[in-house]
């Protein structure tokens, strides 16, 4: 029995989605922890693309089950959306996919909230997704949300209208209106609830733990990224939940102990969408270059994707918190291309050079400290050996594991399944 943990180390976005389809087959469950429709993970196969955003990503495995933990908030809107998007695949949706009793449901005031409260914050948003995440979040830790066990029971309209009349006294006191229309909302919302309720709610906790003493392996899936937790990130530019490895304990009832391999995903570059600080950011052609060559635009909301060079020591940072035992490095294809290539190795504040992250990276003025590597110009996107990968990225590769003392197990070459590189180290 053992269950790993992938999860991202930067800002989201990293290729989870990509990464947890392509291991899916040492799985024999699937269970996503943490966020909800926030999330955006792109899986790409046979000619097929596919955004996922509630439902785990080993959907696409036949064999496997996949769960949706109790860490996780649901929009039963975008789940029913989700699920029309996958009939064409042609698998029995109900057998493959469980959901948490426990897992939170966003309600429609929760996205007004978001929106009305962003909109509020003039300069200083945080860039939300505005699918109702953060509101929902705050109703679960202050004790008032509904759960998905409750929509089995006769009284959770009640429990809905309650809330949704705090919502409304809430939304009272802000000086503005957003473009929303609740009765829309709430038509979409109580239809989708049907759709949702055919699904087998379970006690995920007890589910996962004995399936781990039957000797199952359990692949415990992120989302966001954790430079974007709450305790750990950049806050306030951050998200609601931990999506740091605490949050596989607490989003699926398991514990530490039975947690064997962490698997960080990182980009072999940085991006971050949504606003908040960015030390290694490129506002010229070069970070224009990397988004369109990495299509880094957000599978979500659409946004463009800021871009930037690999920084060593948030992404070390992330490593110590998360534990992570292993490194998977992804669009290392997009780096083709570059004479040279940076890579931050220091930070410069206030003429101070340090490799700590500081405790508030908003309020100081930091200057990246830079490591110049040479480019490569080949096409690595057919490689599928690591020896035939260009000496330049293979010294990037080294250099990497050597600053942050992991290793890195996979590189990947392309959006495809197919375009993975497995390193036997
Ligand atoms: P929220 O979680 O929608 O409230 O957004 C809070 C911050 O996290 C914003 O900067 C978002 O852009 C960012 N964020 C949330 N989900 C993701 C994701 O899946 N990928 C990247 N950024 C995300």
């Amino acid at each position: 029995m053992s269950l790993d943990v992938l999860l991202g180390l930067q800002w989201g976005d990293e290729g989870k989605g990509k990464i947890v389809d392509a291991i899916t087959n040492s799985y024999d469950i699937i269970a996503r922890f943490q966020g909800g429709p926030n999330a955006g993970h792109t899986i790409k196969f046979d000619e097929h693309k596919h955004v996922l955003h509630t439902i785990p990503s080993g959907i696409f495995n036949k064999e496997a089950i996949n769960v949706i933990g109790n860490g996780v908030v649901i929009d039963p809107v975008i789940f029913k959306n989700e699920i029309e998007g996958l009939k064409q695949f042609d698998f029995d949706m109900r057998d493959k996919l469980l959901i948490s009793n426990k897992a939170h449901v966003i309600l429609p005031t929760h996205k007004i909230i978001d929106a009305t409260s962003e909109a509020s914050k003039g300069k200083k948003k945080i860039g939300s997704t505005l699918k109702g995440i953060g509101p929902t979040y705050m109703d679960k830790t202050g004790r008032n949300g509904i759960r998905i066990g409750d929509l089995n029971s006769g009284n959770w309209i009640e429990k809905y209208n309650t809330l949704k009349r705090k919502h409304l006294t809430l939304l009272s006191n802000f000086n503005l209106k957003v473009n929303l229309d609740l009765d829309e909302l709430e038509d979409d919302f109580f239809k989708s609830i049907e759709v949702l309720k055919r699904f087998n709610f379970i006690d995920s906790e007890e589910y996962l733990n004995n399936s781990l003493n039957n000797g199952k392996q359990i692949l415990a899936e992120g989302a966001q990224g954790s430079l974007l937790d709450i305790d750990f990130g950049t806050y306030p530019f951050v998200t609601s939940c931990n999506t740091t490895v605490s949050g596989a304990c607490s989003g699926l009832g398991v514990a530490p102990n039975k947690i064997k391999n962490v698997i960080g995903i990182f980009k072999a570059y940085t991006t971050r969408v949504g606003s908040g600080p960015f030390p290694t950011e490129l506002v010229n052609e070069i970070g224009e270059h990397i988004r369109k060559t990495g299509n880094e635009y957000g599978a979500t909301t659409g946004r463009d994707r800021r871009c930037g060079w690999l920084d060593l020591i948030a992404l070390k940072y992330s490593i110590i918190i998360n534990g992570v035992t292993e490194l998977n490095m992804m669009k290392t294809d997009v780096l083709s291309g570059f004479k040279s290539l940076e890579v931050c190795t220091s930070y410069n504040i206030n003429g101070i050079e340090t490799q700590t992250l500081p405790f508030d990276l908003n309020s100081e003025n930091i200057e990246p400290i830079f490591k110049t590597f040479k480019g490569w110009s080949e096409d690595i996107s057919k490689v599928t050996k690591e020896e035939d990968l260009p000496i330049e990225l293979l010294e990037y590769v080294s250099f990497i594991e050597e600053f942050v003392k992991v290793p890195i197990k996979l590189i990947s070459v392309g959006p495809d399944r197919s375009e993975t590189i497995y390193r036997i180290k």
